[in-house]
């Protein structure tokens, strides 16, 4: 069993692993922690709460960054989630009254060290809360099981990045963060665009889970038709790339993925800001490290078909 908490900015794709996560039967989901991104902390805290409230009733929800660690907040991506955050199907409203009184980072600790060695922290948006956890209590790293970021982009098949030609939505998003994510002494696995651009969940599969999966089927594909048409206009895609779920699908079958180890630095300044850059270590001896920087684990190669098979059998 994965305990997992899950940190989030939905966002359509990261509606789409909360209910992934929510019926998979080997995931506990702790907690849901928001973090600005995909839209501004307001509207992706009112959505984890609504996404909780209706998916995972009774899993905790706290509210987390409303900026990155040391610039100003990025502009919601309405063109691509939608002004709501869950492309434009309508006003979420929750329970406010039921949001976590502590913020993420102070949620994620407590959580943490509560279930010391057992927790899994998926992050699928900017990484500021996890950096903030780490900040206000070093320790936590030696007590966390792993780290999933989706983020990043290692241009394995060319690709460097989605909003910039050099750095990917999440890492750009907080590149402060996300260097410190990366630096601290735990298990970090990545994946990043190298592979997720690759998992297409093509509008005819789309189609299938509305038809075969019951409320969270037709809640799947009503919240993707906007995304989807990001997609067709950007990218000429009949479908939508796969995101933060295969974030989730890596927590749980890591064995569909071919993962590079080394070390990760993030680009914080310049006109390649957010660019994640991986040292590869070298067979048979390891390389000497890089800034005395733990590994990462990067994904460079995964089994898409059975990746989008594992998520259309768990709803
Ligand atoms: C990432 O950016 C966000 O728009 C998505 O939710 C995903 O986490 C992809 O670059
Ligand atoms: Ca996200």
């Amino acid at each position: 069993m994965h305990k997992v908490i899950y940190d989030t900015d939905p966002g359509v794709d990261d509606a789409m692993a909360l209910v992934f996560q929510a019926l998979h039967p080997q995931i506990e989901l702790l907690g849901v922690t928001s973090v600005f991104g995909n839209s501004t902390i307001e509207t992706t805290t009112r959505n984890a709460l609504y996404l909780a409230q209706r998916f995972a009733p009774g899993v905790p929800v706290a509210r987390g960054a409303a900026a990155p660690l040391r610039r100003a907040a990025p502009a919601p991506v309405d063109w691509i989630h939608g002004s709501d955050g869950l492309g434009n199907t309508g006003l979420r409203s929750a329970d406010q009254s039921a949001l976590d009184a502590r913020s993420a980072h102070r949620f994620i600790i407590d959580t943490v060290r509560a279930h010391p060695h057992q927790v899994s922290l998926v992050a699928v948006g900017p990484l500021t809360n996890l950096a903030l956890a780490l900040g206000e209590d070093p320790e936590i790293a030696s007590l966390v099981k792993q780290v999933v970021v989706m983020g990043g982009a290692f241009g394995t098949d060319g690709v460097n990045g989605n909003v910039s030609p050099a750095a990917e939505a999440n890492i750009l998003g907080d590149p402060d963060a996300a260097d410190i994510v990366f630096g601290a002494p735990w298990s970090v696995a990545i994946v990043g665009l190298d592979v997720t651009e690759r998992i297409v969940m093509t509008t005819d599969y789309l189609a299938k889970l509305r038809d075969d999966a019951g409320d969270v089927g037709r809640f799947v594909w009503d919240v993707s038709r906007f995304y989807e048409a990001f997609h067709l206009s950007s990218a000429g895609l009949g479908g939508i790339y796969v995101h933060d779920s295969s974030a989730v699908a890596y927590l749980l079958a890591p064995h569909l993925y071919v993962t590079r180890t080394g070390p990760v630095r993030v680009l914080t300044e310049g006109i390649a800001v957010g660019h994640t850059i991986q040292k590869l270590m070298t067979f048979p001896a390891p390389a000497p490290d890089w800034d005395g920087r733990p590994p990462c684990e990067v994904c460079v190669e995964a089994d898409a078909a059975q990746i989008l098979d594992l998520y259309a059998r768990t709803l």
